[in-house]
């Protein structure tokens, strides 16, 4: 049995008011189009998926590249039956074909082989998924046989319903699986003639039983998974649904995560056992987390791997970086695009770190930047050490060796290097390179004048 997956990304999504294409805004961190690609990608056995793309196919396209699916051009959006329409000639060969909505993001690799083993089973040209969520308004209706309760006569949509069809609680979920044979002999039966002027491909199920032919449907075990996302609100909605699901895997893995509602936790973050999140955490992107760290409250992390045992304070903003085992960070740290914060480093308030390394146990505790540098293992930065890595044309690497300490504010203006063992004086510039084991100090000599203040104030007093 040769089956492939067909699913409808072309339309514009002209109910959320967005330039965006609907199917690239995003929930979970993620665009709607990527969820149901994921979920596709993940039934048993593996199948072949098409995705039909029209408005500004180029960008929906980009950003799902990598994901090995083949493309369709629906050039015009003229219907969800059209869409299939432009599917034709890439689905013939195959025996079955499961059509999926782009729209439709919460379904679960699971409900989708339900629908393919009750399509099988029942040995139907056509198979609908349906749902009765709390409120069906504005989906399509499905209409079931009188002499067959598993057989449906129709799917009538939301703008069609007579008043006792609106009574119906059960839903078209905009999922369906076709005997493909069967499919292609009628799918040119379809007409546009209703208000939207549009090819339905819901037609299809009244148009196959006139024919004879055997249509019918089965729920999805949770209505929440199928509802779609037509509107901002919904979006929304379904951005939350999915985000408690995320913190509950999470928990369920042994990760604490206090007040879950107020965390914002992408779809495919992972963390370990034992770690503890605080409210208002946000994890983005493709973050890992190791097991025993202590994330505390307000604290932004996107893309970045954070290794075992490490405690980040509050209010820290961390991107595309990397935190070593034992490290201590925070509270108010900013790691910035390649950090790399080696085991057990502490950086403390108000530090900023870009394409930094530091080697194991290095701290910089208080208000400083370092940026494009290297800085050795045990290495102390000292309170407001700043890196000037940036000369107004180019940016210049700083190299800080093992066991250094860099007395506070001082100025490294790049390309420099300190060797190994060497000592900063405090309030330095440094501009050349220092050897291993030197001392470096470069501010201006100290004067002091005994009884300067003492005589100017009784000048002060003379003159009044
Ligand atoms: C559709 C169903 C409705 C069902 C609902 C479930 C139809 C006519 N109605 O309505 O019965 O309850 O889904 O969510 O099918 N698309 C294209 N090309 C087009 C038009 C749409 O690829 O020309 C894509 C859209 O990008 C979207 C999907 O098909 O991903 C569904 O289209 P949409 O307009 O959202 O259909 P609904 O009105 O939600
Ligand atoms: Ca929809």
């Amino acid at each position: 049995m040769s089956l492939a997956v067909v699913i409808m990304a072309a339309g514009k999504g002209t109910r959320l008011k967005s330039r965006r294409p609907k199917v690239l805004h995003e929930i979970g961190g993620k665009p709607l189009l990527a969820h149901v690609i994921a979920a596709a990608s993940k039934i048993v056995p593996a199948v072949d998926i098409y995705v039909v793309v029209g408005h500004e196919a180029d960008r929906v396209e980009t950003a799902v590249a990598g994901s090995g699916v083949n493309f369709v051009l629906q050039a015009e959006q003229l219907g969800t039956g059209h869409a299939i329409q432009c599917a034709q000639q890439a689905i013939a060969d195959y025996d079955d074909v499961l059509v999926l909505s782009g729209d439709v993001p919460l379904i679960r690799p699971e409900t989708i082989e339900l629908i393919w083993n009750f399509h099988q089973s029942e040995d139907a040209a056509m198979t609908i998924l349906t749902a009765v969520p709390e409120s069906p308004q504005g989906y399509g209706r499905v209409v079931r046989s009188q002499n067959n309760p598993v057989e449906v006569e129709a799917i009538v949509e939301q703008k069609a319903l007579t008043a006792e069809q609106a009574a119906i609680g059960e839903i078209n979920s905009g999922i369906y699986a076709f005997r493909t044979r069967t499919l292609l002999k009628h799918l040119n039966h379809l007409t546009a003639g209703n208000s939207q002027s549009e090819f339905y491909l819901t037609d299809l199920a009244q148009i196959l039983v006139e024919a004879g032919e055997r249509v019918v449907a089965v729920p999805s075990p949770d209505a929440g998974e199928v509802l779609g996302a037509n509107t901002i609100p919904e979006l929304v909605a379904l951005d939350a649904t999915l985000r408690a699901s995320t913190a509950r895997r999470l928990m369920l893995q042994g990760v604490t995560i206090f007040r879950p509602e107020t965390c914002v936790i992408d779809a495919d973050v992972e963390v370990g056992p034992d770690t503890v999140i605080e409210p208002f955490v946000q994890l983005l992107g493709r973050t890992r987390i190791g097991s025993d760290c202590l994330i505390r409250s307000s604290t932004v992390i996107e893309n970045s791997i954070v290794a075992d045992n490490v405690l980040i304070r509050q209010s820290c903003v961390i991107a595309d970086s990397e935190i070593g085992s034992g490290a201590k960070i925070g509270p108010f740290a900013h790691l910035r695009p390649g950090s790399e914060i080696g085991e057990e480093v502490h950086i403390g308030n108000f530090v900023e770190t870009k394409k930094a390394r530091l080697g194991k146990g290095a701290k910089a505790s208080h208000l400083t930047y370092l940026g494009d540098a290297v800085v050795g293992a045990g290495s102390n930065i000292g309170a407001g050490v700043i890196t000037c890595n940036y000369d107004g044309v180019n940016k210049h690497t700083t190299t800080i060796g093992e066991g250094v300490f860099v007395g506070s504010d001082s100025t490294l203006v790049a390309p420099v290097s300190i060797g190994d063992g060497a000592y900063i004086g405090a309030g330095s510039c440094i501009t050349r390179e220092v050897p291993a084991d030197a001392l470096a100090v470069g501010r201006s000599r100290q004067v002091t004048k005994e009884g300067w203040a003492a005589n100017r104030r009784g000048r002060q007093k003379e003159e009044r």
